[in-house]
């Protein structure tokens, strides 16, 4: 793809870790029927391949919030763009993210859907960048750990593009410059 400098995770390597984050979370939850809640928009992409994955009885929904601008830097303000529109209450939750930055939109949200007094609540990300977190916040499924540099493809997005592509990567510097 020629808007990426480098490739992080190919598509082959994105597809085999969400098969085996898939048939975890099937052993983890065995008897037990599952609630998913993926957070849009980047998390779009992953939660299809991943339910697909997950071989038990399940129900998702989605919901919606803001943390960024057009900006690849967060600015630590939560809004809920779209709420869930089922109840959660005694539900095993799982939350689906596309990933875990400075954690300060995920712990947000968990605060806010634990008051909702689900039976369980976890989360599930696909890509952590733990150096950068400013709460202690830690995800019971991770897809995988990368280094602090801003990524897309396969739901990340600079600015609302490059989401389609089918794997992730670094931008190069200039699609920056160029805005
Ligand atoms: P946090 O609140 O800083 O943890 O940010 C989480 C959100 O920021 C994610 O759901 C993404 O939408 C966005 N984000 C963080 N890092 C990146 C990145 O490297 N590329 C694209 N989006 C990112
Ligand atoms: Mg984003």
């Amino acid at each position: 793809m020629e808007a990426l400098e480098e490739t992080l995770l190919s598509p082959e390597m994105i597809a085999a870790r969400v098969r085996e984050l898939g048939a975890e979370i099937t052993r983890d939850y065995q008897g037990k029927e599952l609630l998913i809640i993926g957070i849009l928009k980047g998390a779009l992409p992953f939660m299809a391949d991943l339910i697909r994955e997950i071989k038990l009885p399940l129900k998702y929904d989605l919901m919606a919030v803001s943390s960024y601008g057009a900006s690849t830097k967060t600015s630590g303000a939560v809004q809920i763009l779209k709420d869930i529109e089922m109840g959660i209450e005694g539900e095993h939750v799982l939350v689906v993210e596309d990933i875990i930055d400075t954690g300060l939109t995920l712990n947000y949200l968990v605060g806010n859907l634990r008051s909702r007094k689900p039976a369980s609540l976890k989360v599930c990300t696909l890509l952590d960048k733990p150096s950068r977190r400013e709460v202690e916040i830690t995800p019971e499924y991770n897809g995988f750990v990368i280094p602090d540099r801003f990524v897309v493809g396969y739901g990340l997005d600079y600015a609302e593009r490059y989401r389609n592509l089918p794997m992730i990567g670094v931008l190069k510097p200039e699609v920056y410059e160029n805005g």
